[in-house]
């Protein structure tokens, strides 16, 4: 029996929730497990009734479950930074989500923005630091409003936090037994602290564990060049976390864009949450326009951290079946050729 805690969130979050849940209820007849789920109101229809963006215990109470699906946080009635920080970064920090795994998967009969690239090109995983990095909120500002305001924001990054990072990476390269390659991204020629030790962490942890693994270093700038260019140069990428966000957006857009990208954000010793990376995007909220397969794709990489990985194949398997179907018309918002939940109807109709 697991326990999953939901949180719904903001725009279109719940309605991409609901069809997430429909596929878990579908793989857990097929896997043969029982599951309940807890759903909690944690977003921006909260904070603007109570003030509170998350209440008193609400982490505590979140290290009980099995897994958290997140379906978006984002409001435009809230400040840029408060949700954010109050909710999805408190999440990620105090249940020490270190990892934010990212896979950048072209599936077969997704429309790429990059001509001449099909699915046997586009497959890669991104392992985001999630902890550290420009996100530690160490910083601050000085003479605030005047002519002389100071403003810092203190990249962060401990050898512990990198070193747990690139052996996850590493060990996910050989998991994953394609490739066999891991790229560290970083910019190792102008942030030569914080990515010294990115860099000493990736070599050191390679030399005495993984003689098996294929180190490549690319420069951030020049692995969106390479994302664009090459995208079958990549087999496991490992980078910090700003970076992480900045080249999975561009990860998502070559995998046919946000409707189907999925995100985990993972504690592999403790409580993992999964995501559409995709955010609340109110202006297609309620309207049953929003893609589900991203939520779906989520689903499935949170059946895999239980351990489901029948389901989790039989999910995975039933996207690429609904998908070669030709049905969806588009990965994009109100083009799909279906409604919301016609949509998720029908994936989880193939299992
Ligand atoms: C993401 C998002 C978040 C991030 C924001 C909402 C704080 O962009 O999950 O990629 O920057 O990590
Ligand atoms: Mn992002």
């Amino acid at each position: 029996m697991y326990n999953i805690a939901l949180i719904p969130g903001d725009g279109t979050g719940p309605e991409v929730t609901i069809e997430a849940l429909k596929m878990l209820e579908a793989a857990a007849r097929f896997g043969g497990f029982a599951y309940e789920t807890t759903t909690l109101d944690f977003g921006g229809d909260r904070y603007l009734r109570t003030g509170e963006t998350l209440p008193d215990g609400a982490i505590d109470d979140l290290r009980n479950f099995d897994a958290i699906f997140l379906g978006a946080i984002g409001h435009p009635d809230v400040a840029p930074g408060i949700l954010e920080k109050g909710i999805l970064l408190r999440i990620r920090f105090e249940l020490d989500q270190y990892i934010n795994l990212r896979p950048v998967k072209l599936y077969p009969n997704v429309e790429t923005p990059l001509r001449d690239k099909g699915p046997e090109h586009i497959d890669f995983v991104v392992v985001r630091e999630n902890t550290e990095g420009l996100y530690s909120g160490m910083g601050g500002v000085q003479y605030a409003g005047t002519p002389h305001e100071v403003a810092t924001q203190v990249h962060c990054t401990t050898y512990h936090g990198a070193a747990r990072c690139v052996r996850y990476a590493f060990e996910l390269a050989r998991a994953r037994d394609r490739a066999k390659r891991l790229h560290l991204v970083a910019k190792t020629n102008v942030l030569t602290y914080v990515h010294g030790t990115w860099w000493r962490a990736f070599n050191e942890i390679g030399d005495t564990g993984y003689p098996d693994i294929t180190r490549e270093y690319a420069h951030v700038d020049a692995a969106t060049m390479w994302f664009v260019k090459n995208p079958e140069w990549f087999d496991v990428i490992v980078t910090e976390n700003l970076f992480g966000d900045i080249i999975t957006d561009l990860g998502a857009m070559i995998q046919g864009g946000m409707g189907i990208a999925a995100g985990g954000n993972v504690n592999p010793e403790g409580v993992s949450m999964f995501e559409p990376i995709g955010g609340s995007a109110p202006k297609y909220a309620s309207q049953g326009v929003i893609n589900p397969l991203a939520a779906i794709n989520a689903m499935q990489m949170l059946l895999t951290d239980l351990g489901e990985h029948a389901a989790a194949d039989r999910v995975e398997a039933a996207v690429v079946q609904a998908l070669e179907s030709g049905r969806f018309q588009s990965m994009n918002a109100g083009q799909m050729g279906m409604s919301t939940s016609e949509a998720g109807d029908f994936v989880a109709g193939l299992i």
